[in-house]
């Protein structure tokens, strides 16, 4: 472990928390240096994206090896020059063009939704808008552009919660144990997905992935990303927008929500200050530097993409630590969250809009709730956040 300096928003965190305290990351939080970071790949590689945080135990790679699980360096943690040309067939699926031409579908599918929970909350009196609103639509979405069959959505979605948190959550051995049961049977599921997709007539995802020359574990290692950041992600976003409009901590009022604008901005505005990919990290390909730290081979990086960042104006720099710590810039430019450079995250356009889409269509459909829960349990992994219920009721009055 090598001492970060201080005045460079570079820094372990310092905690008294024992769990955080062995954070084993370098965590970049100034905009201009997560930047920097991703916009040199040679040195900063993506390799450790898809790794455990909490080392899986035997009995947990046990299980995962009884199904032949494996995420081999496709996509999101491939640092080969196979990245592009890998890349460029998963981005012929999500162009402009075919994202706004999507764009009548989601509104359909978000009016759906919405008018399903306004149902729910006449007959029971309440209703948590995370499943009724913010769970399903992304992932119809995202098979129907990717060619996939729409089928098992409460499976996908659970194993999707369950693999993040096995990946970038802290479950103790018994629950790794769970969540590695769950994610084989994902696996054993993506895999038969996989198998039938290569055969089918017409245009999908996994069959343009063959033909480019994937074999059947490198097109289940990318689908199993893939079939979990295209949706679940999203959901965390509209989930987190929702609460937040609805608790009142917002600068967009509900009922301004339900307005093209009002939406727009809401969620752009949780993109900047608590996006649902908080942090993303990497690796030190070789002995490098960063600012003028040196940063040895192997030396894993935390990016903080979203939230309140830490900055040391040069005039401050060199002074305590305690002066510095007082400095704080605006939420980071929203420029960040969804990375920058060659791996930016393919799926941005499409999360803003059906995000933007489907809290819009909910305020208009439900103008007079209130949160009847504003204490939620939250998901708190280190690359993903979010309200688990936005549980509401009808205003009183
Ligand atoms: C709110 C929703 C989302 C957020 C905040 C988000 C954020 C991110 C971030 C931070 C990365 C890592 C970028 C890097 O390594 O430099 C990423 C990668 C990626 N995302 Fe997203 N994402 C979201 C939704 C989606 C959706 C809806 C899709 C597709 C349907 C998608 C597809 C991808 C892909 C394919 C990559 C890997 C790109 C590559 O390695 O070349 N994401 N995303």
């Amino acid at each position: 472990m090598i001492p970060a300096p201080a005045d460079t928003g570079i820094a372990r965190p310092e905690t008294d928390d024992p769990a955080q305290a062995r954070c084993p990351y370098i965590v970049v939080r100034d905009p201009d240096i997560v930047r920097e970071v991703l916009r040199r790949p040679a040195e900063f590689s993506p390799a450790n994206a898809l790794v455990a945080v909490t080392p899986l135990t035997g009995r947990a790679l046990r299980v995962l090896q009884r199904v032949r699980f494996a995420l081999p360096p496709v996509l999101a943690s491939n640092d080969t020059d196979t990245h592009a040309g890998i890349r460029k067939i998963v981005a012929g699926y999500f162009t402009p063009a075919t994202v706004a031409a999507m764009e009548p579908r989601i509104r359909e599918l978000a009016q759906e939704a919405a008018r399903n929970a306004a149902d729910q909350l006449a007959r029971s009196a309440q209703v948590d808008l995370v499943q009724t609103v913010a769970a399903f639509p992304p992932a119809i979405v995202m098979l129907e552009l990717l060619g996939l069959p729409v089928r098992d959505l409460a499976d996908l979605k659970r194993w999707s919660l369950d693999s993040m948190e096995l990946f970038w959550g802290w479950p103790g051995e018994a629950r790794q144990l769970e969540l590695a049961h769950s994610a084989a049977d994902f696996y054993v599921w993506l895999r038969q997905l996989v198998t039938e997709s290569v055969t089918t007539p017409g245009r999908n995802l996994f069959k343009s992935l063959a033909e480019h020359g994937l074999s059947t574990p490198e097109i289940c290692s990318l689908g199993y990303f893939l079939l979990i950041a295209g949706q679940e992600t999203t959901t965390q976003l509209i989930s987190t927008t929702l609460f937040r409009l609805l608790e009142g901590s917002s600068p967009v009022a509900w009922k301004d929500a339900a307005s093209e604008e009002g939406s727009r901005s809401i969620v752009r505005h949780v993109l900047a200050t608590e996006s649902s990919v908080p942090t993303w990290r990497r690796v030190a390909a070789h002995d490098t530097n960063l600012e003028g730290a040196p940063i040895p081979a192997g030396t894993e990086i935390l990016l903080e993409l979203s939230g309140n960042h830490l900055t040391v104006p040069a005039e401050t720099r060199g002074s305590s630590p305690r002066t510095q710590e007082a400095q704080h810039k605006p939420p980071a430019a929203y420029g960040l969250v969804f990375g920058s450079g060659i791996r930016r995250c393919l799926g941005a356009k499409l999360a803003e809009l059906e995000s933007a889409i489907i809290v819009q269509e909910t305020a208009s459909a439900l103008p007079r709730i209130q949160l009847r829960d504003y204490q939620p349990e939250w998901i708190r992994f280190l690359s993903f956040q979010a309200p688990r219920t936005a549980t509401v009721t009808n205003r009183q009055g």
